[in-house]
C-alpha cells in the first residue's frame, strides 16, 4: 500500500521562536489526537534556520518527519547562500521539497536543475517531494496535462524504476496556490490519475501504484477530506493552513 502523507510547507514564515511554538502546539495536539505511522506520515518543512531545532523537537515522534524547502544540487563548493543535501541530511532531514512553483517563478528553478537536485537527494537517501503543476493560462488553454507530463519527463524520467519509487510527487496547480481557489475534487483526481498513468506508461503499473501523489493549493481543514477521498490523492502539501496548528491537525486527520 502506498504511503499517505500530509506535509506542511511553511515557506518563508516563522522565526525560530515562532517555529518552536508552532511545533509545540502541533506535538501537543498530536498527543491528544494521535495518529499511527502505519496510517500516515506527517512532514514539517520549516525554513532552513529552524530545521535543526524542529528536528530535535520531533525526535521520538515516529510519525513526524523533517523536510527542507529547497537544496542545492552540488554536494559542496562556492555557491554563496546555498545549502547542500549532506548538510540537510546531517541535521536529520528526511525529505526536501523541490520544484515548488514559487521557486520556479522567482528563482529560475527549471527541470534541468530539478533533475540534478533529484539525483543529489536520492544519492543521500533523502526523499524529494517533487512539485509540478500548470499555470492558469495553461489550464485555460487546455494544456495542463501536456505541461505536467513534460515536467515529469524532464525532471524525473531519467531515474530508474527503483529510484522513482522513492520520489513523492506533489501536484500543485499554480492558480490554486495561496489564492483560496482550490482545484475541485474532480480536477485533482483527474490530474492525479493522469500522473499515475504517465508513470505507468514509462515504468509499469506496479511502480505507478506505489508512488505517493499529494495535492497542494489552498487545501484547508474544510476541503481536505473531500480532496483526500479521491482514489489517486494520497495526501496534501499544505501551505497557509499548515501555519495554524489546529487546522494542520484537522487536515492530518482528514487523511486517515
Ligand atoms: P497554499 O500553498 O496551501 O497556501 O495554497 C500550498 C503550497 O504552496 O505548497
Amino acid at each position: 500500500m502506498r504511503k499517505k502523507i500530509v506535509a506542511g510547507n511553511w515557506k518563508m514564515n516563522n522565526t525560530l521562536s515562532q517555529s518552536i511554538s508552532l511545533v509545540e502546539n502541533i506535538i501537543k495536539l498530536l498527543k491528544e489526537k494521535p495518529i499511527m505511522q502505519s496510517e500516515l506520515c506527517v512532514v514539517i518543512a520549516p525554513p532552513f534556520i529552524s530545521l535543526e531545532k524542529v528536528g530535535n523537537m520531533i525526535n521520538g515522534h515516529k510519525e513526524v518527519f523533517l523536510s527542507a524547502q529547497n537544496c542545492h544540487s552540488e554536494i559542496k563548493g562556492a555557491y554563496t547562500g546555498e545549502v547542500s543535501v549532506p548538510m540537510l541530511k546531517e541535521i536529520g532531514c528526511n525529505y526536501v521539497i523541490i520544484g515548488h512553483s514559487e521557486r520556479r517563478a522567482y528563482f529560475n528553478e527549471n527541470d534541468e536543475t530539478l533533475a540534478k537536485k533529484t539525483n543529489a537527494l536520492l544519492k543521500e537517501d533523502l526523499i524529494p517531494i517533487f512539485c509540478c503543476g500548470e499555470l492558469l493560462i495553461e489550464r485555460q488553454a487546455g494544456n495542463q496535462e501536456k505541461i505536467v507530463k513534460s515536467q515529469l519527463n524532464n525532471a524525473l524520467f531519467h531515474l530508474s524504476k527503483e529510484q522513482i519509487k522513492k520520489v513523492v510527487i506533489a501536484y500543485e496547480p499554480v492558480w490554486a496556490i495561496g489564492t483560496g481557489v482550490t482545484a475541485t475534487s474532480a480536477q485533482a483526481q483527474e490530474m492525479h490519475a493522469f500522473i499515475r498513468k504517465v508513470i505507468a506508461e514509462k515504468y509499469g503499473t506496479d511502480c505507478a501504484e506505489e508512488i505517493t501523489i499529494l495535492y497542494g493549493g489552498s487545501c484547508n481543514a474544510k476541503n481536505a477530506q473531500e480532496l483526500f477521498a479521491n482514489a489517486d490523492v494520497d495526501g496534501g502539501l499544505i501551505g497557509g493552513a499548515s501555519l495554524i496548528a489546529e487546522d494542520f491537525i484537522n487536515i492530518i486527520h482528514a487523511n486517515k
